[in-house]
């Protein structure tokens, strides 16, 4: 059985998968707005992935005999100057991502909570792609530097993201 503090922050967490889910779709909008349908298609692949995230902690709250409290999500920008700024953002976004999985492993230690500390390696593990991965486009980015023939081709090259939400559940 989860102890109160351990449960009190995997819900924590639960709310923060959900908020990144929430500003991923902020930014799909953004660059549908733009007409970059391929940064879009990117961003809505990340949305889902973030949920699919939220839902390993859900799943894991219940399998522990804890309760799952969800949490006010609070709402995410909406205005960039140009994709650089919004690949900038995401990036520090998941660097405190990975902070915050990281004081969650140090808690579960903590608390010699073991299941969680195994349960939590995978997100460690996680958020070395996630990182890789946004910095890998941002800095794709910054050689662009908003040239739109760059832009063109960078966006062909992100509309092939698959996006399978059933495929990504089965994760869970
Ligand atoms: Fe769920 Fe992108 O961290």
């Amino acid at each position: 059985m989860l102890k109160d503090e351990m449960e009190r922050a995997l819900n924590e967490q639960l709310k923060w998968e959900i908020y990144s889910g929430y500003l991923y779709l902020s930014m799909a909008a953004y660059f549908e707005n733009l007409g970059l349908q391929g940064f879009s298609q990117w961003m809505k692949a990340q949305s889902a992935e973030e949920i699919m995230h939220a839902m390993k902690f859900y799943k894991f709250i219940f399998e522990r005999d804890g309760k799952v409290v969800l949490q006010e999500i609070p709402a995410p920008p909406k205005e960039w100057k140009n994709p650089e700024e919004v690949f900038e953002f995401a990036y520090k976004h998941e660097q405190e991502v990975t902070g915050r999985i990281n004081n969650l492993m140090s808690l579960a230690k903590k608390l010699e909570d073991y299941a969680t500390e195994n349960f939590l390696q995978w997100f460690v593990e996680e958020q070395v792609e996630e990182e890789a991965s946004f910095k890998e486009i941002l800095s794709k980015l910054r050689l662009i530097k908003n040239d739109p023939q760059g832009l063109f081709y960078l966006d062909k090259e992100l509309s092939q993201r698959p996006l399978d939400f059933n495929l990504l559940m089965t994760q869970v």
